[in-house]
């Protein structure tokens, strides 16, 4: 890797790909400074060091390293009691966590969490009021980080005038009560509080190392994504840069993270699903239940068209292969490289059809090649690996038409294959 400029981290299938391993490998060996610039705690990576499991929702996978500064923007929703008790956590564990937040991010609120709860079954959202966080973004009635340094009555003005305060107002959220405990969250969280988007231009021009950790991902994106069944950001490259304050033009290093098979959470179309026999298989031995939700996870097949689709929107210039070894043991594996439609007719990646109930009639068309016995936890390189997993990551390559430059075949840092390709 070359010193200087932005590396972003991005999820090329339905969220949950393994970010965290992969921005955590950059965050220890290349960046000093990681974003994160979309989505809040609906996002959940877990990171292992050592004998630790980590679970990170908002927080940047930098924070656990201490020579790495780590940064929250202005396209984020905060949680600020979870972001509070997860910087406590961080901090138990002997980090310092070296950390700026956006003083313009806006703060989901209570009132958000119980609208989100009341209203996201047919998405089957996290449950964490993201949604309606970003909606009074939009609308223009939000609070914001900055908001949380006034006083306890501007913030009960303040909350008055939002969305869900006044579509949902639970009675079991007393508004005196919840705008003292904003105002102290306020207090603590000043300290961090800064206009990021200036330090970021700053460590930018400074020829600074900057990774940027994307939550979610393409398929989740909320104007191209399966719509409605999608997430409130923009979980792309492009969405990157609007919630940061860097220019495009600086983006110009993009890694698509991808399971070896593909899972997602929530309802909607998945048109490579697997039968609940493989995914049984799958999920008990990947532990496929979600981060934030405790969910188990809808397994599929490695999806070459929705990979396709994150390309184009995100601009991949290499892949990151992840959890490979779950894969040993499976005698015959396949690959979905395209979809049929109802009368039969294979359709290409930009032909996805932006009706739901017509994505539903999709067939996966698959290409199957024979799987392998051994486990492969312990290879470092491409070449120790099997043949039969050398071709299956070739296949992807091919019908993808990207490099695969990282594979991971192991929940530790060293269990991580990098091709000088
Ligand atoms: P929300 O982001 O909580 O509003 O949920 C909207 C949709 O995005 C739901 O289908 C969620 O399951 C999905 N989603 C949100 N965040 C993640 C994630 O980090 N991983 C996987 N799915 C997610």
């Amino acid at each position: 890797m070359s010193k200087g400029g932005i590396l972003s981290v991005v999820g090329a299938g339905f969220g949950d790909e393994g970010k965290g391993k992969i921005t955590d490998y950059y965050a220890n060996n290349w960046a000093n400074v990681v974003v994160r610039a979309n989505g809040g705690c609906n996002a959940g990576h877990t990171v292992t060091v050592g004998d630790t499991k980590v679970a990170l929702r908002a927080l940047p996978s930098g924070v656990l390293n201490d020579k790495v500064v780590n940064i929250i923007g202005h396209g984020c929703v905060i949680n600020p009691k979870e972001l509070l008790e997860e910087i406590d956590k961080v901090q138990s564990l002997g980090f310092e966590c070296i950390l700026f937040i956006s003083n313009r991010a806006h703060i989901i609120t209570e009132y958000d969490i119980a609208y989100d709860k009341a209203t996201g079954g047919k998405i089957r959202t996290t449950g964490n009021g993201i949604g309606i966080c970003y909606a009074e973004r939009a609308l223009r009635n939000g609070i914001r980080t900055c908001d949380l340094l006034e006083t306890p009555e501007k913030i009960k003005e303040l909350l008055k005038e939002t969305l869900s305060y006044q579509l949902y107002n639970d009675n079991d959220i007393d508004l005196d009560v919840y705008s003292s405990i904003l105002s102290e969250y306020g207090k603590s969280l000043k300290e961090y509080l800064c206009d990021t988007a200036i330090s970021l231009n700053g460590y930018l021009h400074h020829n600074d190392n900057i990774l940027f950790e994307g939550a979610q991902a393409a398929m989740l994106d909320n104007s191209y994504g399966y719509y409605p069944y999608v997430t409130s950001s923009n979980p792309t490259t492009a969405g990157l840069s609007v919630g940061s304050g860097i220019a495009p033009k600086y983006f110009n290093n993009t890694i698509g993270v991808i399971k070896a098979y593909c899972t997602r959470v929530g309802a909607g179309p998945f048109i490579s699903e697997c039968d609940e026999e493989l995914a049984n298989i799958i999920r008990e031995k990947a532990h496929e239940y979600g981060t934030v939700t405790g969910r188990p996870r809808r397994i599929g097949y490695f999806d070459c068209p929705i990979v396709n689709l994150g390309k184009q929107l995100s601009g991949y210039d290499s892949l990151a292969v992840m959890l490979l070894d779950i894969l040993s043991g499976i005698d015959e594996l396949k690959i979905c490289i395209g979809y049929e439609d109802k009368s039969g007719n294979a359709t290409a990646t930009y032909e996805y059809s932006p009706s739901i109930e017509r994505l539903e009639d999709f067939k996966p068309m698959f290409l199957t090649v024979p799987g392998w016995k051994e486990d492969i936890s312990s290879c470092r390189t491409f070449e120790e690996l099997p043949e039969n997993a050398q071709n299956y990551i070739k296949q992807i390559e091919e019908f993808t038409n990207l490099p695969v430059k990282i594979i991971s075949v192991g929940p530790d840092r060293e269990q991580t294959i990098i091709r000088d390709i």
